[in-house]
């Protein structure tokens, strides 16, 4: 397993990856597998989460055999920070008219759960058919946002993680597996 180490502004940070380009590789597949035969002869727009989603989606899509179009919204929790803000923001909104159509949420990861209950309710505002999410990661967090996830990549720890689109100060995004913070130390 890879490690990583990243200075930023006295602070060394130690990162671990913890699954491999393979294993995304995998079990994408297998998500597309199953959203194919959960939206056989449907037409669902996918509607990608900016930022972190963009890599995921992509591979998503391309394992998919059914029609589908595609959108993106962008929100902000986050910021540059380690942890969730608490509040989330409307940066990009959706173009497509989503009223009766079947939708498919993709997001990157799960944390506290704010930004899909913000997403699921601010998409219901529209009157969609149907409105799934899907996530690549899901950090163990409270239950009550479960019902709303339809499909999880992979259950992580709730440490911060990075790359396949996650990044730490908008950086890493690229990085072909997830990495997870082990520590960091002033330096
Ligand atoms: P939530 O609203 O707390 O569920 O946070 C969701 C958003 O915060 C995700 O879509 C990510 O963009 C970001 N986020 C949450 N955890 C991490 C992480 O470990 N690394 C990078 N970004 C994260
Ligand atoms: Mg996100």
């Amino acid at each position: 397993m890879g490690k990583l180490t990243i200075e930023r502004e006295n602070k060394s940070y130690l990162f671990e990856e913890i699954i491999s380009e393979a294993e995304l590789c995998q079990r994408v597949k297998e998500l597309g597998q199953q959203i194919s035969i959960d939206y056989k002869g449907k037409v669902p727009i996918i509607i990608g989460v900016l930022n972190g989603s963009f890599l995921f989606m992509a591979d998503l899509i391309r394992n998919l055999n059914i029609e589908f179009e595609v959108d993106f919204i962008k929100i902000s929790s986050y910021g540059n920070d380690l942890k969730t803000s608490g509040s989330v923001s409307l940066i990009k909104d959706i173009s497509a008219n989503i009223t009766g159509r079947d939708i498919i949420v993709v997001e990157d990861i799960v944390d506290s759960g704010l930004s899909v209950k913000y997403l699921y309710k601010k998409l219901s505002n529209n009157n969609p058919k149907s409105i799934n999410v899907i996530t690549c990661l899901k950090k163990k967090t409270k239950k009550d946002i479960d019902q709303l996830i339809k499909y999880i990549g992979f259950n992580i720890s709730s440490s911060f993680v990075i790359g396949y689109g996650l990044d730490f100060e908008q950086k890493y995004r690229g990085l072909n597996s997830i990495y997870n913070l082990k520590s960091h130390t002033e330096s």
